[in-house]
């Protein structure tokens, strides 16, 4: 049998201490971070991990500025607000979720940020730094797919890690994390366009799902024994209904028994990911003081 990478007690960790530093800091300089959310319009998935970003702000002692903007607002309304919240000293971090209403151009707007702010590690030199290998604050999903990797000491060094998915969120900064020398790992990116994708992910150490297709990856594509990170968080529809499920990218059922480990989904991957943002939003505190 797997074993399972439950995220949430390593999140819960890290956000302990995270709460201890802030409430440090707090009583030495009488100032807590900030961490401002930007939501444009009403996508379901946006709004719900939203409100889990504000929930975990709460638990950690980090103030939380909810911006919600109509699907309508124009990408003047969104710079200016941006342009704010840059000169604001009381706000830290500037997240803009993802994904903006069409007709908002997403890498200009996130350009905007300032790359103090940019507790999401999207800015281009973050991206750049993370490449060089040079300090930067990360982006938050792959970075929580690293610490979930360390904290249940699944060595990287020389094994294949094969990514699914080649985003700009989660696919391209993971294979730039994995590839520097605290991780040693040697990356395949696969994405839509790939070709003989079950030859490649069969040859995979360690699997990473981060392309959004519910049930995509299943047991003839991985490897006997492997690591499975299951990235993708997809509403279903509950069958029976009503309402929505959440599931990941592996079809869990077939996979489980033939890998080593696998993340679940939900509790795997997501928990971290909002961890790692209340990391960033406190390292850029820190970096203000
Ligand atoms: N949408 C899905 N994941 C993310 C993320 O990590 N950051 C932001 N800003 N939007 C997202």
């Amino acid at each position: 049998m797997a074993i399972t990478l439950l995220g949430h007690p390593v999140a819960h960790d890290i956000q302990e201490k995270i709460r201890h530093r802030i409430e440090f800091l707090r009583k030495n300089t009488q100032r807590v971070p900030g961490l401002a959310v930007i939501l444009v319009g009403e996508n379901p998935a946006s709004q719900a991990y939203v409100g889990m970003k504000k929930k975990a702000c709460a638990a950690v002692g980090i103030t939380s500025f909810e911006h919600l903007l109509p699907s309508t607002a124009t990408e003047i309304e969104l710079e200016s607000l941006i342009h704010s919240l840059n000169q604001d000293p009381s706000v830290n971090g500037i997240l803009l979720q993802l994904p903006l209403p069409k007709g908002l151009n997403e890498a200009s707007l996130l350009q905007r940020i300032s790359p103090d702010k940019d507790v999401d590690g999207f800015h281009p030199l973050h991206i750049g730094n993370l490449l060089l290998g040079l300090p930067s604050l990360k982006p938050c999903t792959p970075y929580g797919v690293c610490e979930l990797l360390k904290y249940y000491n699944i060595p990287t060094q020389g094994k294949h890690v094969v990514v699914l998915g080649r985003s700009n969120i989660v696919g391209k900064p993971l294979a730039a994390m994995l590839i520097q020398r605290e991780f040693n790992a040697t990356v395949t990116i696969c994405h839509s366009h790939t070709e003989n994708l079950a030859e490649i992910t069969q040859q995979g150490d360690i699997l990473i799902s981060a392309i959004g297709k519910p049930h995509f990856v299943t047991e003839d594509m991985v490897k006997d024994r492997a690591i499975v990170i299951d990235v993708g968080i997809n509403r279903v529809p509950a069958t029976p209904g009503p309402g929505f499920i959440l599931v990941g990218d592996v079809d869990y059922d077939s996979v489980e028994p033939k890998v080593s480990a696998i993340t679940p989904v939900p509790k795997g991957v997501g928990p971290m990911t909002i961890a790692m943002l209340m990391k960033n939003t406190l390292t850029a505190f820190e970096e203000t003081l």
